[in-house]
């Protein structure tokens, strides 16, 4: 269904959060007045090759707690992009410029932008600079509410304000 609400999306890992990730949020949101963010889940991670530091449910339930964030969304593959635009009836779809070109072909069903990261802050940054100093590489102390699915709602605290849905 239409309706005047002009919606973001953006999708990443966004493991270890940081102000470079509050940064791309604000300047989403800004953009339009409902920011979704696609969270990869750790399924997807593995299949980029990317391991995370946090599981997806802490992922998760970090961005959502984010100001701008009004909704979480798993992201489990490449091509649901598109599908998730038109069933959210997003207007832009937007991402850092690191991936800049990458996402074109959604022109098509919605605005594309690509916004300049924020200089010297990355995940993989955090962490090779805390492995430097011997920190370890996974969480030390297991999350005794998490568990090993990647549905919200199999999680007993899984409501996350209500932003984190299937
Ligand atoms: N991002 C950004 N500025 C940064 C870091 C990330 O704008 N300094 C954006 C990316 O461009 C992307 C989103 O945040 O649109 C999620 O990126 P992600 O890969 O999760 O964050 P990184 O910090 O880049 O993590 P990694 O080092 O694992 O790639």
């Amino acid at each position: 269904m239409k309706t005047n609400t002009k919606t973001i999306i953006t999708y990443g890992t966004f493991d270890l959060f940081h102000y470079g990730h509050v940064r791309l949020f604000k300047r989403l949101k800004a953009l339009g007045d409902k920011l979704i963010v696609a969270v990869s889940t750790d399924e997807f991670n593995a299949l980029k090759g990317k391991a995370a530091f946090f599981s997806y449910l802490q992922r998760a339930e970090i961005v959502a707690a984010c100001k701008y964030v009004d909704m979480v969304v798993p992201e489990t593959h490449w091509q649901q992009k598109a599908k998730d635009i038109c069933k959210y009836d997003v207007s832009t779809f937007g991402i850092g410029d690191d991936w800049k070109g990458e996402f074109d072909e959604l022109s098509i069903l919605c605005d594309v932008v690509y916004l300049d990261r924020t200089g010297e802050i990355s995940s993989t940054e955090i962490k090779n600079s805390l492995a430097d100093k011997g920190a370890p590489t996974s969480p030390a102390v297991k999350d005794p509410n998490n568990n090993s699915h990647d549905n919200p709602h199999d999680n007993p605290h899984d409501n996350f304000d209500n932003k984190v849905s299937k």
